[in-house]
This record gives structure tokens, sequence and C-alpha cells, in this order.
């Protein structure tokens, strides 16, 4: 990515190390992330491959309370900070949530809290399990040298709810690697806006859609590889967070770290810094409950991802160059562009609805009456986020409106 991180509009050519830590192959997902930390962390490793296991046998909590308190400072490199944030996020979740929303806690020990927090604050990330952890730094290759694809591979963390939640993962992952050609050709089209240049931007522009259609696609992958029912009843508690969140009023306590209870938000795909960027590209923006809800979620990014948005949106605008320019090529991919990300928040919302809409209203009418597994599954879900999203939001009217926003960008002589 060659967008001047210093916020001014230039753009760069030069090929040094990229400072959004943004790959060339893999856009936002880490590269190879580590598989293993130093020895020291052993005992962190030794656990956090255990969560789905410990959470069944009602013990993760105990485990996690016998952990020594570790110091983070043998943790160097960015990888290292990326897998002992994956790990200690994914063990904060199993031990809030281990008892489902009636048993929560009010306080994580300080042998997970203050590393937890120590690391949260060297990455500038928030001390919860964010998209950045679960999606894009917990993947392997089983075969090294084999394809990008779900045979090949696999999650380094895992939680409760086996391979709905490798589904869940993965396929997200997959839609941040179809995203790629798409963040390729941001800088092309900001360039060729400053350049004036018609041909460059409506090329790059329909590089964008492709793209944007592929991310839909791969999205679609989430009903071959994941169950609603497990979904729903069982792994989704495990990304919620507490802010917002009925079960936790107060937050939760990091003992050690501060004597107040902070709260913070869930793991959510909002997360994602590829919607952000191409809203601030196109021109879309959010207003009200939505557009702060989303605001806030650039907090739970790599800082570098939030700052290359945050320099998207200081460009000359690329609506109103199109605007400006009668070329019918032009227009055409500036409305066929917002026309695919449309497209796929729609089907987004098809994706929630099926996912849980549907299981929550299945869960309201069975519950008290279970008979088979899959009732009693969903059916034990919990209540407390019904409507709402891990991120706390009212899913239905925050997720249409987030849509109806991105059709309000279209030229009038198109829309
Ligand atoms: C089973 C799969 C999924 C479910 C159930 C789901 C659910 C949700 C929910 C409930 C929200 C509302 C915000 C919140 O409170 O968290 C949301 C927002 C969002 N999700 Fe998903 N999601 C899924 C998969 C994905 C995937 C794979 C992506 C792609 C990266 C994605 C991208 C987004 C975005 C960008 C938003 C913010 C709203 C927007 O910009 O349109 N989601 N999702």
């Amino acid at each position: 990515m060659r967008l001047a991180p210093d916020g001014n509009s230039r753009l760069t050519s030069s090929s040094r190390q990229d400072s959004y830590y943004v790959s060339e192959e893999l856009g936002f997902i880490l590269p190879e992330p580590l598989e293993e930390l130093p020895p020291y962390y052993q005992p962190w490793m030794d656990v956090a491959l255990r969560i789905p296991e410990l959470v069944h046998s009602h013990k993760l909590r105990s485990h996690i309370n016998k952990m020594p308190l570790l110091s983070s400072e043998f943790l160097q490199k960015h990888r290292e900070l990326r897998l002992a944030h994956l790990a200690l996020s994914m063990m904060t979740m199993g031990y809030v949530w281990q008892e489902g929303e009636n048993n929560t806690v009010e306080m994580l020990p300080c042998n997970l809290s203050v590393p937890f927090w120590e690391v949260s604050q060297r990455l500038g990330f928030p001390p919860v399990l964010t998209h950045a952890d679960g999606v894009l730094a917990n993947w392997k290759k089983k075969d090294p040298k084999g394809p990008f694809d779900m045979e090949n591979l696999e999650l380094l963390v895992s939680l409760p709810g086996g391979e709905s939640v490798r589904g869940f993962f993965l396929v997200t992952l997959l839609v941040e690697l179809a995203a790629v050609p798409a963040l390729r050709s941001i800088p092309t089209v900001i360039n060729g806006v400053r350049c004036g240049d018609t041909e460059i931007v409506a090329r790059a522009l329909e590089d964008i859609s492709q793209s944007i259609q592929d991310m839909t696609d791969a999205l679609k992958l989430m009903q071959v590889y994941v169950d609603p029912a497990v979904f729903y009843g069982k792994m989704r508690i495990y990304l919620s967070g507490w802010k917002d969140n009925p079960c936790m009023p107060n937050g939760l306590m990091y003992e050690g770290v501060q004597t107040e209870p902070m709260e913070y938000s869930g793991g959510s795909a909002a997360q994602s810094s590829l919607l952000h960027c191409f809203d601030e590209l196109l021109g879309v923006s959010h207003e009200g409950n939505g557009g702060s809800f989303l605001t806030r979620m650039r907090d739970y990014m790599p800082p570098a991802h939030k700052q290359l948005i945050q320099d998207i949106s200081l460009q000359p605008s690329l609506r109103s160059f199109v605007q400006q320019q009668t070329c019918d090529r032009l227009n055409q991919a500036f409305h066929h562009c917002v026309t695919k990300l449309m497209a796929m928040r729609s089907y987004h919302i098809n994706v929630v609805s099926r996912f849980i809409t549907v299981p929550a209203a299945r869960a309201r009418q069975l519950r008290n009456q279970s008979q088979s597994s899959e009732v009693e599954m969903v059916s034990r879900a919990p209540t407390a986020l019904e409507e709402k999203g891990t991120g706390g939001s009212d899913i239905m009217t925050f997720l249409k409106s987030v849509r109806d926003e991105t059709k309000d960008i279209l030229l009038p002589e198109t829309s």
C-alpha cells in the first residue's frame, strides 16, 4: 500500500516496508502468524490450546487461576505480540463465558489481566478478542506450500463450537483474502483522481467491483461451513463483550490494572477495515447510532489499519471527480462499485438473518420444551443478546441503515 502514512493527500511510490501493515499478497491478514511463543510463555499456550475442552469440563477458570503471572517483556516481535494477544484474548472470552450468561465473573485475575493489558497497550489493541485476533492472526496452512483455501487452512486457537468455529473464522479470513485486489486498487483510484486520469480510475473501480463480488461469493461459504444452531446456541456467546451487555452491566474488572471495571465490545467483523476503506473511498457516510458504532469499531483495529482508513478519508472526493467528468465508463464503474457494495451488505443481512434472527425466533418458541439436541442447543443460547450483535448493536435496524446509506451515494443520473 503506497498511500502516504502522514495523513497528507500525497501518494508515495517507494517500495519501502509498508507502514500500514498491509501486505501485497494478503491485505490486512497477518502474513505467516507465529504458531509458538518463546518457551517462557508455555503456560499460556498450554491453556490456550485447550480452551474448548477445558470449557466443556468447566475447568478453564481453575486452570487460568493457576497460571503463573508472567512478564510480557520477553515478547519482542510484532508477530509474537499478535500470538500472545490472540491466546490471552481467547482465554479471556472462555474465562468470562465458561458458565454461560448467568454465571459471569466480575473480575479477570491478574495473571491474565496484567499481561493482557500490557500486550494490548504495546499493540494499540483493546484488551478483548477482536477481528484482528480471531481472524487476521489466527490461521496456518496445513501444507505450507499448498493453497490458501478451506481444506488447507487451520485455526491456531479455537473456542467451543467445533467445526463451526473453524468455519466461521476461516470463511471470514477468505472474505479478507478476496478483498486483496480491491485494496491494491485503492491507491490507483486515488492517484488517478489526482492526475485527472478517468481511464485509470474507471479500470481500478472495475477491479474493486470484481473484488467485492468475490468477497460476497466467499461470504456464501458461511452456510457450507457453519451450522446456525451451533453458531447461535453455542459459540456466539464467546464472541460477546462487556459493553452494552445486560449480562455484565458494569463491565469487567481487570485485576491489577485499574480499580474500576472497564467496558469493551465483543469481536465482530464490523472491526474489519475493509468496508471502512471502501466507504471512505466511495464517500459513504454513516450517521446516528450506527455511524458512531462503526467509528468506535475503528478503535478495535490495528492502529496502522485505522490510520489507512483515516488517510483515505482525507483524499480528494472520488464522487465529485466522477460527477465532474463526463465519462460514461467512469460513471458506470462508480455506479457498479456502489451497487456491488450494497449487494454485499444485503447478502450479509441475509447471513445475519439465517445465523441470528431465525435461530433467535426458534429459541424463543422452543424454550422450555426442548426435545432434540439441536433444539436444546438453540434454546440454551443466551437471551440477553437475542436482538443485539456481539458488538452490542441493535442488529437489523443498524445493518439496514448502513446498507441504505450506501445507496445514498449513487449519482442522481444513475440511481
Ligand atoms: C455468521 C456470520 C456472520 C454473522 C452472524 C454476522 C453478524 C453481524 C452482526 C450482528 C453485525 C452487527 C454489528 C455487531 O454488533 O457486531 C455485523 C456487522 C458487520 N459485519 Fe457481520 N456477520 C457475519 C459475518 C461477516 C463477515 C464474514 C464479514 C466480512 C468481513 C462481515 C462484515 C460485517 C461488517 C462490515 C459489519 C458492519 C456493518 C457494515 O459495514 O455493513 N460479517 N455482522
